[in-house]
């Protein structure tokens, strides 16, 4: 006992405890930025072989593949793309993605057998991309394949959120780094008290450590901890640190809402109604073919059936609260552009003869409704670029065709029709 007293005693004196103090907050401050880039590196890491920019193809997925794949194997309308870069050689891949109508029609039995087991399901074909691009999407699914149960798993005991998605730090990993912090901060307070007490003990200040002198101790080295210049410099540190992270997170996910599913006030489930009972989009979204806007489907909609079926139901029972009360379910919008841009449903749905899950995704199996694209600038035009124009029986085009035929061997893309004009878009 007395021995490794003096051990300490020698220790304490020789380093006085606020050189150990500043070491501790040095390692500590050096801790925060390493635990910011770990998670950064996991967004950035280098492209699996075969090379391709895992950064950029994640801009060229989400703006062209994302309404339609997942990075999981979960399917949306598509399969699941985890794992397809090794199910297949760069050839096939690059091939399929270009056009995969032609794959299946060459007789590709692999083709032919996913295009039956998605009913005959039209995949996009995207003629314009380059190997380049193909490689750089394949290096983002594979990197946001492994990078999302990582990420799970690092967050202990925590539910996975949206880290499926592969959209870059999670809330749950900041609650995680925040607690650290915090638990570390912690710990480094009862070493001073205890650096502090051992070193009074030593110089004899304190002999014995009942209660009351260990609550002085402790108020004096508080005192102390409060005016060491080194210790406020580093909580400043710390908190500006901690705030820059906060800061440029918030500013990454101004207006991108992808994924955004909230709790709406009834529990209205599209997969129930579009998807099982088959219900047609257009029997509630009334506006889709003639207007600007889909609508959302009043109370009134809902009691054609409702007045009948499943009366007793809770749910069933706030349409008619609603009804009697004249006022509207509060539905939570999920989609929402900015007033600057003008989108227009019926020349989507009805000149251009787009289907919903074009840019909503699978609606009839969402059991809660959820933005499935980014509804960005870029992925407007991204797919005007690439679209053609159903010409088909609209005589409205028939000039136009002819006039592009004169001109150019390719297909009239929307972009040919003044597409990509700012002012087609913005007012
Ligand atoms: C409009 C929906 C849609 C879009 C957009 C789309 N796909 Fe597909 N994709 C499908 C469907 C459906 C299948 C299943 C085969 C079929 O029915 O043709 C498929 C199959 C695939 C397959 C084969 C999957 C496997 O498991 O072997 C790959 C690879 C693929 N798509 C890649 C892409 C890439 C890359 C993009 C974006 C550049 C993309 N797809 C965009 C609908 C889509
Ligand atoms: C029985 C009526 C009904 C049918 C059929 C229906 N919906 Fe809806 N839809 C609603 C209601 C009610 C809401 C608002 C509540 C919610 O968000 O779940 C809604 C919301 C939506 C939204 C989100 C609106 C927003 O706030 O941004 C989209 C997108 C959508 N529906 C698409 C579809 C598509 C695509 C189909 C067909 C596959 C479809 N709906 C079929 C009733 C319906
Ligand atoms: C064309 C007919 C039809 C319309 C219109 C319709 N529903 Fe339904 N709804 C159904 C059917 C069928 C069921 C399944 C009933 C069952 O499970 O027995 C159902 C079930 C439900 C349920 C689940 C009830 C429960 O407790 O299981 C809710 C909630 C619901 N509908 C809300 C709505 C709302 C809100 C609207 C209007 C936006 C609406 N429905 C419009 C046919 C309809
Ligand atoms: C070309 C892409 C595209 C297609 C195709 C499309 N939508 Fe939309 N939808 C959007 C965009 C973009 C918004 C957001 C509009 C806004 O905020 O002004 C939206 C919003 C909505 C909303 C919310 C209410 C509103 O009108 O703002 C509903 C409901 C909806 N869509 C249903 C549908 C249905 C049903 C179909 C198919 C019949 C469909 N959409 C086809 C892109 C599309
Ligand atoms: C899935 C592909 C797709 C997406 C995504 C899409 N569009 Fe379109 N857009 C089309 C097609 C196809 C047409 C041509 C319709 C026609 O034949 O007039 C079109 C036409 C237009 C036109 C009329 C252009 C003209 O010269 O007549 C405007 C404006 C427009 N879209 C705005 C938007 C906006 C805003 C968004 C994003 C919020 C958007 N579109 C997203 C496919 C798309
Ligand atoms: C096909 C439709 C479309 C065309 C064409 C288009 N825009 Fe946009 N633009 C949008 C949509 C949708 C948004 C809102 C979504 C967003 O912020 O990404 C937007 C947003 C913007 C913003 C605000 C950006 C921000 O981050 O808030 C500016 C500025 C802008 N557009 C300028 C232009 C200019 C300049 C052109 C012509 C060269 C143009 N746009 C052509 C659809 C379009």
């Amino acid at each position: 006992m007395n021995i490794s007293f003096r051990m300490d005693a020698k220790f304490c004196s020789y380093f006085s405890y606020s050189k150990i103090f500043t070491a501790i907050v040095i390692a500590l401050l050096l801790s925060v930025p390493s635990f910011v880039s770990a998670q950064d590196s996991t967004a950035t890491a280098a492209a699996p072989a075969g090379g391709g920019d895992a950064a950029k193809g994640e801009s060229i997925f989400k703006n062209n593949c994302a309404q339609c794949h997942a990075v999981t194997d979960e399917r949306v309308v598509g399969p699941g793309l985890k794992g397809a870069s090794s199910r297949h050689d760069f050839g096939w891949l690059s091939k399929w993605v270009r056009n995969s109508q032609a794959v299946i029609a060459s007789g590709d039995p692999y083709g032919v057998k996913i295009y039956n087991e998605y009913a005959k399901a039209q995949m996009t074909s995207f003629p314009n991309l380059s190997d380049d691009d193909i490689k750089s999407i394949f290096a983002y699914v594979d990197q946001a394949a492994t990078a999302a149960p990582a990420a799970a798993a690092a967050a202990v005991g925590g539910a996975s959120g949206g880290e499926s998605k592969g959209e870059g730090p999670s809330d749950l990993f900041m609650i995680v780094l925040a607690a650290l912090v915090v638990v570390m901060l912690l710990v480094l307070g009862v070493l001073v008290v205890i650096v502090s007490l051992l070193s009074k003990a030593v110089s004899g200040e304190v002999t014995d450590t009942t209660k009351p002198d260990f609550m002085t101790s402790l108020g004096n080295s508080l005192k102390r901890i409060s005016i060491d210049p080194a210790i406020r410099s580093a909580t400043l540190w710390i908190f500006v640190l901690l705030v820059l992270k906060a800061t440029l997170d918030g500013a990454y996910s101004v207006g991108v809402q992808q994924g955004y599913a909230p709790k709406q006030p009834i529990s209205f489930s599209h997969k129930l109604h579009a998807g099982e009972y088959k219900i047609d989009c257009n029997y509630c979204h009334t506006g889709v073919n003639r207007g600007k806007s889909a609508h959302i489907p009043s109370a009134n909609i809902c009691m054609n059936c409702h007045g009948v079926i499943k009366k007793e139901s809770p749910e069933i029972q706030k349409i008619y609260t609603s009804i009697e009360n004249n006022q509207p379910i509060e539905w939570v919008r999920v989609h929402n552009l900015p007033d600057l841009a003008y989108f227009n449903h019926a020349q989507h749905v009805n000149v251009g003869g787009l289907e919903c899950q074009n840019c909503h995704g699978d609606v009839e199996k969402m059991e809660v409704i959820q933005q499935r694209s980014s509804l960005t600038m870029g992925w407007c035009i991204d797919c005007h670029r690439k679209t053609e124009v159903n010409t088909k029986d609209n005589q409205y085009y028939d000039k136009l065709v002819q006039l592009h035929a004169s001109e150019s061997k390719e297909a009239l893309k929307v972009a040919d029709i003044g597409g990509l004009e700012c002012s087609k878009c913005h007012y």
